[in-house]
């Protein structure tokens, strides 16, 4: 069944939604301040808190979301934080790139979408991504079957995406206190 993410914004059913951004990601920015400040999209970026992260730091962030409450209020939480990022309504998984990106930071949209799509997920990830660029992800590793969140494990991300990138380093990260120990970032380059 295909989860009807426009309803949820609607009616607040969000138990994703943290109000804050992604510990990892807030750590790993911090600790890699030289890097070169290019475009990042962050696909399934729900309102927006990641990529805020991106853009206080100097990058040109562009959120992608299939929802469109879900950018609304991204839009709004950006402009009220006097913060500059772009956010496109699309699907992450089918649509054609309008330009490639250097970066694709990726955070509960993997574990969101249907398992079965996992393979154009990769294919995406790919597609919207310059040759050579990066691949940022704090994957959820749980054992669920009956999602949203659907489960992965490290073998599995390790299978899926070596074919197309290289993995760089891989680390468990600070998380969210429901989280902590269940997630794994990994960092890959486009091969
Ligand atoms: C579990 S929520 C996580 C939102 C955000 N990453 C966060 O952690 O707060 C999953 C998000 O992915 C979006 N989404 C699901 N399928 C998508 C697709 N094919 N393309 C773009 N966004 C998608 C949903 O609308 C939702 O905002």
């Amino acid at each position: 069944m295909s989860e009807n993410w426009e309803e949820r914004y609607r009616t607040g059913d969000m138990p994703w939604e943290k109000g804050e951004p992604s510990p990892g990601l807030v750590d790993f920015v911090a600790a890699h301040p030289d890097l070169e400040r290019g475009t990042v999209l962050v696909p399934g970026c729900g309102t927006g808190h990641d990529v805020r992260v991106w853009a206080k730091a100097g990058f040109s962030a562009t959120g992608m979301d299939i929802a469109p409450s879900a950018l609304r209020l991204s839009r709004e939480r950006t402009a009220a934080a006097n913060l500059r990022a772009e956010f496109l309504l699309g699907d992450f998984l089918r649509d054609q790139p309008t330009k490639q990106f250097d970066w694709i930071f990726e955070h509960t949209c993997f574990c969101a979408i249907q398992p079965a799509e996992r393979e154009l997920y990769v294919q995406a990830v790919s597609r919207w991504l310059k040759p050579a660029a990066n691949f940022l992800a704090v994957f959820y590793l749980i054992d669920e079957k009956d999602g949203p969140p659907f489960g992965t494990t490290r073998d599995e991300l390790v299978k899926r995406f070596s074919s197309s990138f290289e993995l760089l380093q891989a680390w468990v990260p600070r998380s969210y206190p429901n989280r902590t120990g269940l997630e794994l970032m990994m960092w890959w380059r486009k091969r």
